[in-house]
């Protein structure tokens, strides 16, 4: 059994494809996401488990959960044997490299397992859907439709909201003459 930790705030479609391809070599996979108090995300633990959920009913050895704390700890205590994680470019290697020593290091037992999203995903990343969409991009090549929904929900809200609000409050000057 494997662990796929991360944040998936949102997820994309390169999380979609590892967790297929994931599935495909494991006998079950958990995609575990991280409880970090020390960031703010754009969805809650509880919309992105639940997004996640939506979009992984397919498969039948796929689970979603969520965790606190250290990776390896929470992988002990689900029995795993490894780590999924997904290497897009050269760019990621060097950190997930350390992260994958210092899990070793932690837990000789845990093996990390790299794999390849798609090709055409290799530039995708949640931070880059969160910036695109919070300024009104397309987001739809990168974000299942289910997403794009709810970024489209989360970040017109806030448009409309803002629009509404009081010109103080939109941080535009007024002529004072006019
Ligand atoms: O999707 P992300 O943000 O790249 O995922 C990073 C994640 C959650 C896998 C990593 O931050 C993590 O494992 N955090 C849990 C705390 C931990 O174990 N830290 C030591 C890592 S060596």
């Amino acid at each position: 059994m494997a662990i796929y930790p991360g944040s998936f705030d949102p997820p994309t479609k390169g999380h979609l494809d590892l967790i297929a391809r994931g599935s495909r070599i494991f006998d079950e996979l958990v995609v575990a996401i991280l409880r970090n108090p020390e960031k703010a995300p754009l969805f809650s633990v509880e919309e992105r488990k639940e997004m996640i959920e939506l979009l992984t009913s397919g498969y039948k050895n796929v689970r979603v959960d969520t965790f606190e704390g250290l990776t390896v700890d929470y992988a002990t205590r689900v029995r795993a044997t490894a780590v999924l994680r997904g290497i897009r470019a050269i760019s990621d290697y060097e950190y997930e490299l350390q992260m994958a020593l210092m899990n070793r290091k932690l837990q000789p037992s845990l093996e990390t397992v790299f794999m390849m999203p798609a090709e055409h995903y290799s530039y995708v990343s949640s931070r880059l859907v969160r910036e695109i969409a919070a300024m009104g991009g397309p987001v739809g090549a990168l974000v299942p439709g289910l997403i794009e929904q709810r970024l489209r929900a989360k970040f017109g809200a806030a448009r409309k909201s803002k629009a509404t609000a009081p010109a103080s409050k939109r941080g535009r000057k007024r002529n004072l003459q006019s």
